[in-house]
């Protein structure tokens, strides 16, 4: 309960030093837009005053020269954004951190812009009217590096040896594109990256087609469901496409580097039989086409990217179920604010247990029992689950104890109604977010009993629960 109230305190505070960028806007009169979206943890990312529908991203991207040439690459590109204004809106912003910007253009009409830290400021020509679409066009470029998030791993375009890998969880799609950089603010997505002829550039969803000329190759991809932008990637690299599908007509669409060896994604080999599985768990597989990128560099981890997760270096079994599972839980239903990231990372983990037990390894139960022998004195335990903190998003325990609170969820509830629980929960929020109250809600709803003692224990207290 009580860091219940923290986070009450800690939202308040961030929302109220975001009100200060914007009058108090009555839903009539004209206003700007507020610089965040008012998550506690990352206050700037994600916008007020409009939602984005839709983004056109039209990518050249030369990578860097060959090796030892510092890891650098050059990106020139257009974004057109299509916003639909939720109030009358004077200015707004958008995410961006580095790059140059070299126009902005508003209804065909180039609009003023200035940067300010990650925020691209815009004021059109004219009041955009609530309720109507209008375009976004941002012409921009620069240099591409290594960026890193707050806990100082690499995110954003990473710029490899050959070409980029593009994992942006959870803000790092301002390092590429103009964009409202939260998961409230889902879209469609149009991706063409044209790099030097025999690369591979890789989206998310469809393969529209690819086409050269000029010594350089356009790779066009479409999202058609809407994905929150941490899951967008467009990764370059020496790859080959392997384009096949599961029994159930599902499309695949792999990306493997042909500098790694087969074994690097052997644990790829059982994707369909790992879709059926959760598909008996969490109701049918949200999107249109599934698939892998597995690259020969690492940014140090694999990142669920929608429809087509990515791997560094290898694509493990237990990780392939893991990326899997994300797209029902973490995809299709994405976190309301970033504290909420226990459902998605307790969710992937749990059901990579249950892969694991399907498979003939570990059953579920002995996993659960690996995680509660951890001491009580284990640091492991202080985490607060359910708010981890902005530096505690990947915390061991946000994987491992939210994989146990599902587990002691099941026997809480029994396995009837935790069975209903998997399935309507993606189902309820799909293509939207959810919080952990949310959660708890549904699990009260469908269970008819009262869960806030277990909630309590599990997700907003530190210390270790009883085992059930
Ligand atoms: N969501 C990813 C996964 O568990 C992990 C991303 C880790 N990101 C990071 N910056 N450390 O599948
Ligand atoms: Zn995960």
């Amino acid at each position: 309960m009580r860091s219940r109230v923290r986070s009450a305190v800690v939202a308040a505070a961030a929302v109220a030093l975001l009100a200060t960028a914007a009058v108090p806007a009555s839903a009539s009169r004209p206003a700007p837009g507020e610089s965040g979206a008012g998550d506690a943890y990352f206050p700037f990312a994600g916008n007020g005053g409009y939602d984005a529908v839709h983004y056109d991203l039209d990518l050249r991207y030369q990578p860097p020269a060959a090796a030892p040439a510092p890891l650098t690459g050059r990106l020139d590109a257009v974004a057109t954004v299509t916003i639909v204004p939720t109030r009358h809106l004077t200015s707004f912003n958008l995410d961006l951190r580095g790059m140059d910007v070299e126009s902005v253009v508003v209804r065909n009409r180039p609009a003023e812009f200035t940067r300010e830290g990650d925020e691209l400021i815009v004021t059109p020509k004219t009041i955009l009217p609530r309720g109507k679409a209008v375009d976004v066009v941002v012409t921009y470029g620069g240099a591409t590096g290594r960026p890193t998030d707050i806990e100082g791993a690499l995110y954003g375009w990473v710029t490899t040896r050959d070409g980029a890998m593009v994992a942006s969880e959870p803000d790092g799609s301002m390092t590429w594109y103009p964009v409202s950089d939260h998961p409230t603010d889902k879209a469609t997505y149009d991706v063409a990256v044209t790099v030097p002829e025999g690369l591979v550039a890789v989206g998310n969803g469809d393969l529209v087609g690819s086409d050269t000329a000029g010594g350089w190759t356009t790779w066009e991809w479409s999202a058609r469901e809407p994905m929150a932008s941490y899951l967008v990637t467009a990764s370059v690299g020496n790859y080959e496409l392997r384009q096949t599908a599961t029994p159930g007509g599902l499309p695949l669409i792999d990306a493997i580097d042909r500098d790694l060896a087969p074994a690097a994604s052997a644990g790829l080999a059982q994707t369909a039989e790992m879709i059926a599985l959760f598909e008996t768990h969490f109701g049918p597989y949200p999107f249109s086409s599934y698939g892998a990128i597995v690259d020969d560099d690492s940014v140090g981890y694999a990142l669920e990217t929608q429809t087509r997760p990515i791997y560094s270096t290898r694509a493990n079994e237990g990780t392939v179920a893991h990326e899997l599972a994300h797209q029902w839980m973490g995809n299709s239903v994405s976190p309301a604010r970033w504290q909420d990231i226990w459902l998605n990372e307790g969710w992937a983990t749990y059901a990579s247990w249950l892969w694991g037990e399907h498979d003939g390894g570990a059953p579920a139960a002995d996993r659960f029992a690996a995680v509660m022998a951890r001491p009580e004195s284990n640091a492991f335990w202080q985490t607060v689950v359910a708010d981890p903190g902005p530096l505690g998003l990947f915390a061991s325990a946000v994987y491992d104890r939210g994989a146990a609170t599902l587990y002691a969820l099941r026997q809480e509830i029994g396995a009837d109604a935790f069975g209903a629980l998997s399935r309507e929960w993606p189902a309820r929020y799909r293509d939207s977010v959810a919080t952990t109250d949310d959660f708890q809600a549904l699990a009260e709803e469908l269970s008819g009993q009262d869960l806030e003692d277990f909630f309590d224990v599990w997700v907003w207290t530190a210390g270790k629960p009883a085992v059930p």
